[in-house]
């Protein structure tokens, strides 16, 4: 059996223990930890790091203590807008959607839209119409319905801001995963709420290929959480792959680069999770904290919250 190795986050950002209680540390431990299970499984029967991705962000995606999915954040209209996507790296198809109503789990989307289209990215009532015609599961905004995004959108209306923080935590809130299989494919997956109060159809990182999520079996696969105009003025993830490719880098050394020098140099928040083709991990971020957890063959697993 070949090594294989599964890492995810659930968002960064000024995630304080003082701030937290044991039973909301539990919960979101427990959560991380069922999603990590649910791809390590799938990669420990020797499936592809595709499914485990898109299984594990999917977990993420179904629990409402994280920015996506069903715990996706409020627009300033009251609504959710989620964005997604999911690459691979043995041929480096990708597939993405942005902007996305009701849809029960984006990342499913976005795999859909790289495997039964011809194109890379879609969004809003296109995307909505794509997924209807492949029977693709909706929801009603009542199952979006969580009252603690509710009290932040109130909170942000008062304040006239835009926030990618839950407040008062201010932790960015995102979901990812990345995996290496047994045959040594790569993939990565990223699904997010985007930003509390956001207008006008903002869209951030997650859904961009490059700046969000990269998987190259020739160097990395990176899925990305933070403030994701800054992620996408720094090209994030494509670029830890580049200084791996064509500088030589290791996988730490890339992150480390991109993440605590080029994002503090321009003033982004935020972190990102990467495993190389060797199986090497990185679980990089410049904030306070960043749910995060990894587990792979050789019998680590890591549950992680603060610095
Ligand atoms: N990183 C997620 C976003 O900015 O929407």
């Amino acid at each position: 059996m070949k090594n294989f190795t599964i890492a995810i986050h659930g968002g960064a950002g000024t995630i304080l223990k003082s701030s937290m209680t044991i039973e909301k540390e539990n919960a979101y431990n427990s959560a991380l930890q069922e999603a990590l299970e649910t791809g390590f499984q799938i990669l420990a029967k020797g499936r592809s790091a595709l499914d485990a991705v898109e299984a594990a962000v999917i977990s993420l995606e179904n629990c409402p203590l994280f920015n996506a999915g069903k715990g996706a954040v409020f627009t300033h209209d009251g609504k959710h807008e989620m964005d997604a996507s999911i690459m691979e790296g043995k041929h480096l198809n990708a597939g993405a959607v942005a902007g996305l109503k009701n849809v029960k789990n984006p990342v499913g989307l976005a795999r859909l839209v790289m495997e039964k289209s011809e194109h890379v990215l879609m969004s809003g009532a296109g995307a909505e119409d794509f997924a209807r015609s492949l029977n693709v599961p909706f929801e009603s905004d009542d199952y979006f319905f969580v009252q603690q995004r509710y009290d932040q959108l109130m909170e942000m209306h008062q304040s006239g801001k835009t926030a990618l923080d839950h407040t008062p935590e201010k932790k960015f809130g995102t979901v990812g995963a990345v995996a290496l299989d047994q045959n040594g494919n790569l993939a990565a997956a990223t699904s997010t709420g985007g930003m509390t109060n956001k207008k006008y159809g903002r869209v951030g990182d997650t859904p961009v290929i490059g700046a969000g999520t990269y998987a190259n079996n020739k160097t990395c696969a990176v899925s990305c959480t933070g403030h994701g105009e800054f992620f996408l003025r720094a090209v994030v993830a494509y670029d830890v792959s580049c200084l791996m490719e064509y500088k030589g880098m290791s996988l730490e050394q890339a992150c480390t680069h991109v993440v605590k020098e080029k994002l503090v140099a321009l003033g982004g928040e935020g972190g990102l999770i990467a495993i190389d083709a060797a199986g090497n991990f990185s679980l990089t971020f410049n904030s306070e904290g960043m749910y995060r957890g990894m587990r792979n063959s050789a019998g680590k697993n890591v549950i992680s919250i603060y610095t």
